[in-house]
């Protein structure tokens, strides 16, 4: 059974951040942040564009290292799904799967069951034998979607997936991506800057500016959720409150939160 509602539970984390910091040069990027992530839980981390949202996902998938702090995986496979689907052009959709899990340790004699049983619940087992170019940017999507799960990772990082797609589009990958979540339970840190997105999808809200961790909202909607759930938009203005009051809070007045020890200099450009 899931976290519900930011409900701790009593299995072993699936990730454990503490006293995570990273620096490009002399730009502090993630300061002093400090995340547990229980298995088979979905946590949203909203948060302004620029505010270390994707260094920090590649820093728990191993993609890039941190300058202090540690990262601890429950001994999980780690799947990723970026906002683009990043297809091999040259492949069909099926041969882009198997391209993924010839990299990894799922057994060939498990392959075709799992690419039944994923495209299947991806509305995609027609398209199987279609070029990226044939399909639509939603369907290319989910061919990524059914990659990043044929390789069995029981932690699946997603980074603003659906932040390319048209709205009605991204809307029906919201739906769909909790379905296919709530059979497949795996855990998710899904990175967004889009508030109602993250208030539906998520069993806990982190909000995250200048590189550290603000605020975090728990989401205690009763799953299946329906996506114009007035309870959503409830959770959403709250979220969006908080995000704003972290997003805008400058070094020299935040008294209204924890102590900045050392204030992190942000790029320009405000909220998306
Ligand atoms: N490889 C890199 N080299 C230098 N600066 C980087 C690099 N990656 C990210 N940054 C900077 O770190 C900050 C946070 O970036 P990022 O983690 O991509 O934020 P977000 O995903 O929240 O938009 C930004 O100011 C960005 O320009
Ligand atoms: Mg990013």
């Amino acid at each position: 059974m899931a976290a519900q509602g930011g409900t701790v539970k009593a299995d072993a984390p699936a990730i454990a951040i503490a006293g995570l910091e990273k620096h490009f040069g002399t730009l502090k990027v993630l300061a002093d942040l400090d995340l547990v992530v229980a298995d088979k839980e979905l946590v949203c981390i909203l948060g302004p564009s620029g505010s270390g949202k994707s260094t920090l996902l590649n820093i728990i998938a191993g993609l890039e290292t941190a300058d202090a702090g540690n990262v601890t995986l429950g001994g999980k496979r780690v799947g990723y799904l970026f906002q683009e689907p990043r297809l091999l052009p040259w492949l069909t959709a099926e041969r882009n799967v198997d391209f993924a899990l010839q990299g990894c340790a799922v057994p060939a004699a498990r392959w075709g069951e799992l690419k039944d049983h994923y495209f299947a619940l991806a509305g995609l087992s027609e398209f199987r034998n279609y070029y990226p170019h044939q399909l639509s940017g939603g369907m290319r999507q989910r061919v990524a979607l059914v990659r990043s799960l044929c390789v069995e990772p029981g932690i699946l990082l997603m980074d603003e997936p659906f932040g390319g797609l048209d709205e009605l589009t991204a809307r029906r990958l919201r739906v769909d991506l909790l379905r296919i979540w709530r059979e497949s339970r795996k855990t998710i840190v899904f990175v967004t800057h889009n508030a109602y997105e993250a208030c539906y999808l998520a069993d806990r809200v982190v909000v995250m500016a200048h590189g550290r961790i603000r605020d975090e909202i728990a989401v205690n909607i009763p799953r299946p959720r329906d996506y114009d759930d007035p309870a959503v938009f409830d959770v959403n203005r709250d979220v969006v409150r908080r995000f704003l009051a972290a997003a805008e809070l400058q070094p020299e007045h935040a008294s209204a939160l924890p102590p900045v020890p050392n204030p992190v200099s942000h790029s320009p450009g405000g909220l998306p």
